[in-house]
């Protein structure tokens, strides 16, 4: 086995290029690691980063979170967005607290194990807060081996097994040298091979980009899924859950009704938050966070 063809040139970029992020200094403990992998996964850097610092200051390990009812979990997270991974992320420090001795496991299955890890964040964690060898596969990072390597503008709306066959094949042999290198690519498609313009002229590898080199042909593919948030029942459980964030109690019905006209996606929307957890109905009609 040997380096790929891109490592020198990505982890030299990386050297010099890399933003500094708390949860990627060496002192970052692999709990601050978790929680910033979970944070990070629907929501963009510079939104984690408050929330990441308010989360360690409040809850440095998994046993101080474990300690505290799920529902300050969930209005820790505040406007993040996606609120079930407040929850998850609380169940991951019950589980570390009661089940490995309040450590956050060191091996890819025993993550894999933990509720709401899945393998990306699996392999992050045993990759950047254990030093071990994993292909790490996130939106950037398949953007980038789209692009490098198979020619094309955009990866496939889902993964597929030939991405992850690529991604394992491109890693160094050296454990150490391959967590970097999974962290470099990732912030190469953050900052320089970006979904809309990327930066080519700045780009390490441009002259190895086999999209590049072909002219960069425009995706044809299906149509790609836009973010689109105004008017959605995801900003209607946003407002609900506000509303329970900023209220240190229960609150009446009433309370949540004022958030939305639509009486009927109102409903729909505070259905599915008791669904899925976020908000617990208490006998007395009134609404709380979980406990
Ligand atoms: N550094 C380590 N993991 C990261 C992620 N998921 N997004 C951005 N930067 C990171």
């Amino acid at each position: 086995m040997s380096d790929n063809p891109y490592s020198t040139a990505v982890l030299a970029w990386y050297e010099t290029n890399a933003r500094d992020l708390p949860w990627r200094r060496p002192e970052a403990s692999a709990w601050s690691i978790l929680v910033s992998e979970i944070m990070l996964q629907q929501t963009p850097v510079v939104r984690v980063l408050p929330a990441w610092h308010a989360w360690m200051e409040r809850w440095p390990t998994p046993a101080d979170l474990a300690g505290e009812p799920s529902g300050e979990a969930v209005r820790m997270w505040n406007r993040l967005g996606y609120p079930r991974r407040a929850l998850r992320l609380h169940a991951c420090a019950v589980a570390i607290t009661e089940e490995h001795g309040g450590r956050v496991p060191d091996d890819h299955a025993t993550l894999l194990s933990l509720p709401g890890v899945g393998a990306y964040t699996a392999a992050a964690v045993a990759s950047f807060a254990f030093g071990q060898r994993h292909a790490i596969l996130d939106t950037n990072v398949r953007r980038v081996l789209a692009r490098a390597e198979t020619g094309v503008q955009y990866p496939p709306k889902t993964q597929t097994k030939a991405e992850t066959a690529l991604a394992e094949s491109l890693l160094p042999p050296t454990p150490s040298v391959a967590a970097r290198w999974g962290v470099a690519v990732m912030e190469l498609g953050a900052l320089v091979c970006t979904a809309r313009t990327p930066a080519c002229a700045d780009c390490p590898i441009a002259g190895q980009c086999a999209w590049r080199l072909a002219g960069k042909p425009a995706y044809d593919g299906p149509p790609r899924r836009g973010q689109t948030y105004a008017g959605t029942d995801r900003q209607v459980r946003g407002r609900l859950l506000a509303v329970l964030r900023d209220s240190a109690h229960p609150v009446p019905k009433e309370a949540l009704d004022v958030v939305w006209d639509d009486g009927i996606q109102r409903e729909r929307a505070l259905d599915a938050l008791v669904a899925d957890g976020l908000v617990d109905p208490l006998d007395d009609g009134r609404y709380a966070l979980p406990g």
